[in-house]
This record gives C-alpha cells, sequence and structure tokens, in this order.
C-alpha cells in the first residue's frame, strides 16, 4: 500500500535537489502532488517527472520572500486539489560570510528565504489544514555539521545557521499552538547532501571537485555524502500516518553525522 496515497502535496522548492527528490518520492507513494519555487524552468522540469510518476504535477511559481505570492501559490494549489494534506518547505540560499564581513543585506536575504519564507508557508496552509481537520507541514533545518548546523558554531556561515536555529523554534511553536488541530509540524534536518545548492555554496570557499569535497566532509560523516533521495524519505515518513504522533520535531537524516560530533570517525 503507497504511504501517501489520497494525500494531496505542495512542494515549496521542489525544482531543484531535496525538495525535487521529495516531490518525486511523494508521487512514487501515491500522493497528488504540487511543486512550487522561485525558478519556473526548473520547476516545471520536476512537475514534468511528478506525473510521469502518476503524481499530477501541478507547477506554481512562488517566491517564498513575499508573503503574498506564498498565499497567492497556497490559494492557487488548493483551487486545484481541493486541499493540502501534506506541506514541505525546502528553498535555500547561502553565502558563507564570517560574521565580519556579513553585510546587512546578506544576513537578511538568508532569514527571508529560509525562515521567514517558511513563516509565510505555514502562515498560509494552516487556515486550508484547519478546514480539512489536519495535515502535515515540515519545514527544513540543517544537521549538526562541522561548520554547517544550527546546533553548533556555524563560523563560515553564521546567517544561515541562525536562520536554521529560528526555523527549528517556529516549528516548535507552531506544532505546539496547532497540533491539537490535527496540525503536525516537524523538520526535517538533513546532513551535508551532494546538491546544486550545497556544490556551489562550497565553491564559493573554492571547493570544486567532489573528491576535494568527499576528502574534507567525509571524515565526519559515518555513512559518507548524502544523497537527495536520501533525505527524501524523512520528509516521507514525517508526511505519512505512520509519523501520526510525532509533531514539533526535527529529524536528523544526516547518516550518522550528528552522532559523530567530533566530526572525526573512529580508527
Ligand atoms: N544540501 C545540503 O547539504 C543541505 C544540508 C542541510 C540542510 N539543507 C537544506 O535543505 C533544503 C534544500 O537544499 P538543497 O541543497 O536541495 O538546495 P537547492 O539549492 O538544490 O534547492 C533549493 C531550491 O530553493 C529555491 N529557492 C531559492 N530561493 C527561493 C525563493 N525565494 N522562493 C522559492 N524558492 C526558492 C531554489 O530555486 C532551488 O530550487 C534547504 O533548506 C537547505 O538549507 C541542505
Amino acid at each position: 500500500m503507497a504511504l501517501l496515497a489520497d494525500k494531496r502535496a505542495l512542494v515549496i522548492g521542489a525544482a531543484s535537489g531535496i525538495g525535487r527528490e521529495t516531490a518525486k518520492l511523494f508521487a512514487r507513494e501515491g500522493a497528488k502532488v504540487a511543486v512550487a519555487d522561485i525558478d519556473k524552468v526548473g520547476a516545471e522540469a520536476t512537475a514534468g517527472e511528478v506525473a510521469a510518476l502518476g503524481g499530477g504535477g501541478w507547477c506554481v511559481a512562488v517566491d517564498v520572500t513575499k508573503k503574498a505570492s506564498v498565499s497567492a501559490a497556497v490559494d492557487e494549489v488548493v483551487g486545484r486539489l481541493g486541499g493540502i494534506d501534506v506541506l514541505v518547505v525546502t528553498p535555500f540560499v547561502s553565502t558563507g560570510m564570517t560574521v565580519i564581513d556579513m553585510t546587512q543585506a546578506d544576513w537578511e536575504r538568508q532569514y527571508a528565504v529560509m525562515a521567514t519564507g517558511t513563516l509565510f508557508a505555514f502562515q498560509a496552509t494552516i487556515p486550508h489544514m484547519q478546514e480539512n481537520g489536519g495535515g502535515s507541514m515540515i519545514a527544513t533545518s540543517s544537521s549538526h555539521f562541522a561548520d554547517y548546523g544550527s546546533m553548533t558554531h556555524p563560523a563560515m556561515m553564521p546567517a544561515y545557521g541562525s536562520a536554521k536555529a529560528a526555523v527549528e523554534l517556529l516549528v516548535r511553536s507552531t506544532a505546539t499552538l496547532h497540533s491539537h488541530q490535527g496540525i503536525r509540524v516537524n523538520a526535517v534536518a538533513p546532513g551535508f547532501t551532494v546538491t546544486q545548492g550545497s556544490l556551489s555554496t562550497l565553491e564559493e570557499h573554492g571547493l570544486k571537485d567532489i573528491a576535494t569535497i568527499e576528502g574534507m566532509l567525509g571524515p565526519g560523516m559515518p555513512m559518507g555524502l548524502g544523497k537527495p533521495e536520501d533525505v527524501a524519505e524523512g520528509y516521507l515518513f514525517l508526511a505519512s500516518d505512520y509519523a501520526s504522533f510525532v509533531t514539533g520535531y526535527s529529524l536528523p537524516v544526516d547518516g550518522g553525522s550528528l552522532a559523530n560530533a567530533s566530526g572525526k570517525l573512529a580508527p
């Protein structure tokens, strides 16, 4: 039996990486899936793949930094699908500025896309889920990994880590307020995952080829670097009825990198 049979899902940030693979996995598991992104061309490509998997693949343009754009996208999806049972929010933007180098614009951009964007998505979706009698909203945090997470010291990426910490607390607060209405609210916290977004962030630090990246990050990751398909399975669990008593939680899907806080594998 498909895990998401009869569910209607909206995946925001689905033009690339983790969002794209999550939309495809949801389609394979029987959901009707709408995909949204600021990158219309990429979103259309994902929508085509989702449609080929039998998941419908409705495509909507959205800029999560603009409240009106998010409301319009959510309303459009509700109009087409009749409701939203599962919301996934994965947009990403990052630059590797240190505290000293950080400009106000850089700080605000990362907050706008990842923290405020998640807030707008929750705000637009909650009334529809209340009408439905419930649903599952899944944000995206980041697991502990050296400089790369919300629970550690992101020396190279302070705005990114701070925005992810904001997402974690937004998830817990929203879960506390809305779980009694049947709206579960959780986050997936990926470890390092090979995507267009993560590779272009590393490229800013002069790290281009995958062998060098593996050499640098691999020793902290007991199961090696993640693939977007691996991380998508975390969203699937939280979207499914098998997580019916799970809310206010941040699920690391990181191949053991949080457990390996020292960043070194045993000899
Ligand atoms: N890849 C990793 O190593 C990793 C690790 C930890 C956490 N994460 C998190 O996982 C999520 C997905 O990351 P990814 O690696 O798949 O990134 P990605 O760059 O491959 O995909 C992100 C998508 O967000 C979209 N986007 C950017 N700004 C937007 C906006 N204003 N409105 C709507 N969409 C917008 C992009 O167009 C892109 O399609 C992010 O929240 C990221 O922080 C990723």
